[in-house]
């Protein structure tokens, strides 16, 4: 079975791609590397001892993906590939839309072609209101976005259940992510942000090897036990394994169905803090700082649905994410460049 999988030099991406070939899965990857290093590439032979097939290209480039399609007979699409600072998309609105819906209707538009029916695609927790009751379920309200990021995100679900509506034979899984961390055991292939972290486990780490001074806690006076806010943090290893559950799935299931892939426990900033520092032996410098805007008190997954559906449940801890990310960030202290 061959697996596309787009934004495959990515964090997700990557780990997803190694899952697959370790699962037996045969894996064309897409990327233009706009924000990944080609470097990944031969980290992810080397551990899975397979190849694949890559092309560098853009989605937009409809040539390119024509030659993608013809020359591979594709059995599924894991739609990795997207920009996803939340700032940076406050900031630039229409590049983020013009990147992350034309990539998506360009792969829809090749799937029709091709008659390609399965396709799993790479959502967000963002898309949920702010009004919610916790935790999260699939029925809770989608939409109302805050920032240009999270309504790509919502837009392309929509995209998506508007073209498996006249493509009655499409099998679609939306898989909506709660905060994705940690690395690969073998501490070979991990999360590498380029310039300044938007997240809170590539700027601990970075904290941890000395390439930044201190860390930033985002408000201490939220509503919550400890004052920080909570979120619903989930290993890659298991997000990668959550995406193979779904190949399974769309095997029996039509039409477009959505998932939360957390782990339905939320852990607060100070809390992630410590577990880091057990994981690591090291104290990170921090200092309280003002709220960040837009944050949210809580957040965290109702993960039953994906329990009982996918057959699949997070497994790994955040003690074993902060292991494993400095695992991969002491071992790589620059990421992927050095
Ligand atoms: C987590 C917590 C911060 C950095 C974002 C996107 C979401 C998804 C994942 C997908 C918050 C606090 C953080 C720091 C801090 N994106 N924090 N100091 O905001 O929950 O979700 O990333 O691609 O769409 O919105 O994740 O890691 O930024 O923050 O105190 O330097 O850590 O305030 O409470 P967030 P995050």
């Amino acid at each position: 079975m061959t697996i596309l999988v787009t934004g495959g030099m990515g964090y997700v991406g990557s780990h997803t791609i190694l899952e697959l070939l370790t699962q037996g899965y045969e894996v064309v990857a897409i990327d233009n590397c706009s924000n990944s290093k080609p470097a990944v590439l031969d980290r992810v032979k080397k551990l899975s001892g397979k190849d694949i097939s890559f092309y560098k290209t853009d989605l937009r480039d409809k040539k390119g993906l024509d030659e993608v399609f013809r020359t591979h007979k594709i059995d599924c699409v894991m739609h990795f590939a997207a920009l996803k600072a939340v700032g940076e998309s406050v900031e630039k609105p229409l590049f983020y839309y013009e990147h992350n819906l034309n990539s998506t209707l360009a792969l829809c538009n090749a799937m029709e072609k091709y008659g390609v029916t399965k396709f799993i695609f790479s959502s967000s927790a963002s898309v949920y209101r702010s009004d919610n009751l916790m935790p999260l379920t699939e029925e809770s309200v989608a939409g109302d976005c805050i920032n240009p990021y999270a309504w790509t995100k919502f837009m392309c679900e929509q995209i998506l259940k508007d073209a498996a509506a006249v493509n009655s034979d499409w099998s679609v899984a939306v898989l909506r992510y709660f905060n994705v961390i940690g690395a690969h055991e073998s501490g070979d292939i991990g999360e590498d942000p380029q310039g300044v972290p938007n997240n809170l486990m590539p700027y601990i780490a970075q904290v941890a090897v000395g390439r930044r001074e201190y860390l930033s806690v985002y408000g201490d006076d939220y509503d919550t036990p400890d004052g920080t806010c909570i979120r619903d943090y989930i290993h890659v290893s298991d997000v990668a394994a959550g995406h193979v559950a779904a190949i399974d799935y769309l095997a029996k299931n039509k039409g477009v169905n959505m998932f939360n892939l957390g782990t339905g426990k939320g852990t607060s900033v100070l809390e992630f803090v410590e577990a880091f520092e057990k994981a690591s032996g090291i104290t990170i410098n921090k200092k309280i700082a003002p709220r960040r805007p837009g944050d949210l008190p809580i957040g965290y997954a109702s993960v039953d649905k994906a329990k009982r559906e996918l057959n699949w449940t997070a497994v790994k801890t955040v003690e074993d994410a902060a292991a494993d990310t400095w695992h991969w960030q002491s071992k790589n202290p620059q990421g992927y460049e050095a």
